[in-house]
């Protein structure tokens, strides 16, 4: 294994496998109803400066990992916003005030939903509340008061500044747009998976007839995973293995399809994929997951750096990627599963699998970016 190796073994924490797989179509499409995903679709395709995001394919790493094919969604060109988050938040906003320009918009962010939300109020011209906590980088605030959103920062982590935004919210009478949902907030939350189902038909436009036999899929709160397999249950004819990655330090998923229920995770150590590090599976992804997730896996934040510099020297593919940390877990996953005799083979992981891995983000944080990929 020439560029992956050199001895070095890639690293997961845990497999795990779902003993209550069941992949069930018409169960996950009562969750995310094809007629949300479709709507989304027609919706979003339309909007100015619309165009799918490129489908690479991982040739140099399907050889040497002896696998047929690795597609890749390069969701660094979505829009200018460089995450596949553009697709959820903007569309929500849309979706919740139908044209009506006095609307004021809020929302609690730990950076590229809230930066999506700005966008999209930006877009129709409405005024918008974004509310971070203080362990957001500056240059993320930045990024979205450039967008024209009052950038509010509260003490605390994430779930204070979502206390905050929802507190100002009921007293001024602004519209929260969340990605996560509870049991009286269901209705929003679901609009930003359905946005996130648009990568999922562009997908299905670009395989060409190629059948995809796995499908790895990043998780922090479940949002894009749920949304990524709501759109097989619309779009693809066969059902692919399913995996869910998340950071060792925060794998939600993972824990609550172990016991069955959903779980809360204590976040001692903040992984380095920020926008994965969640302590909680939401409401609407977990009914989605609980039954259709057939792996778990978890990794260390170890391969992260060296993944990210690897795409973008065209080490894995024809062409250079930039892929933000949040991009890597399926690549890392990936290799790390296939350097597992066991794992390989339970996952039936061979040469005539065609694997599909989502890069959620490109350099959403520059800073960040230029840090790792220069360690
Ligand atoms: C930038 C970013 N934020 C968040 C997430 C997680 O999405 P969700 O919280 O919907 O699971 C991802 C993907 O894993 C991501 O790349």
């Amino acid at each position: 294994m020439s560029i992956l190796s050199n001895g070095h073994l890639w690293k997961l924490t845990e497999f795990l496998e779902n003993q209550k797989f069941s992949f069930d179509k018409n169960q996950i499409l009562d969750s995310l109803s094809k007629e949300d995903i479709d709507d989304a679709y027609t919706k979003i395709s339309n909007w100015k400066g619309y165009s799918p995001t490129p489908l690479i394919e991982l040739n140099k790493l399907s050889k040497e990992l002896n696998l047929n094919k690795i597609f890749y969604k390069d969701e660094s060109k979505r829009f200018d916003l460089k995450s596949f988050k553009a697709l959820g938040g903007a569309y929500a906003v849309e979706k919740v005030t139908k044209g009506n320009k006095n609307i004021i918009i809020a929302t609690a962010t730990a950076g590229n939903h809230g930066r999506s939300v700005a966008w999209g109020a930006k877009r129709l011209g409405l005024k918008c509340k974004i509310f971070i906590s203080e362990y957001v980088t500056d240059a993320r605030g930045k990024v979205m008061s450039d967008l024209g959103a009052d950038v509010i920062k509260v003490k605390g982590n994430y779930e204070s500044s979502l206390i905050e935004c929802i507190k100002q919210s009921t007293k001024n009478n602004w519209q929260i747009i969340q990605d996560v949902a509870w049991k009286e907030y269901i209705t929003v939350p679901k609009y930003t998976m359905a946005g996130y189902a648009v990568m999922m038909k562009e997908i299905v436009d670009q395989l060409d007839h190629n059948k995809i036999s796995h499908i790895i899929l990043q998780a922090g709160v479940g949002g894009m995973a749920g949304a990524m397999i709501a759109g097989v249950a619309r779009y693809l004819k066969n059902i692919p293995i399913t995996v869910v990655v998340e950071p060792d330090s925060a794998a939600c998923v993972l824990e609550s399809i172990r016991t069955g229920k959903i779980e809360k995770i204590d976040i001692i150590r903040e992984s380095l994929m920020g926008g994965m590090s969640c302590g909680e599976v939401s409401l609407v992804p977990w009914e989605i997951l609980k039954n259709s997730v057939k792996y778990c896996i978890s990794l260390p934040d170890d391969d992260i750096a060296k993944t990210m510099k690897l795409l973008g020297n065209a080490n894995f593919s024809d062409e250079k990627i930039i892929a933000g940390e949040n991009s890597t877990p399926g690549v890392i996953s990936l290799i790390s599963s296939c350097e597992n005799e066991k794992i390989k083979e339970k996952m039936q992981l061979n040469k005539n699998s065609n694997v599909l891995l989502i890069g959620c983000e490109g350099d959403t944080d520059k800073e960040m970016y230029q840090k790792l990929i220069n360690q």
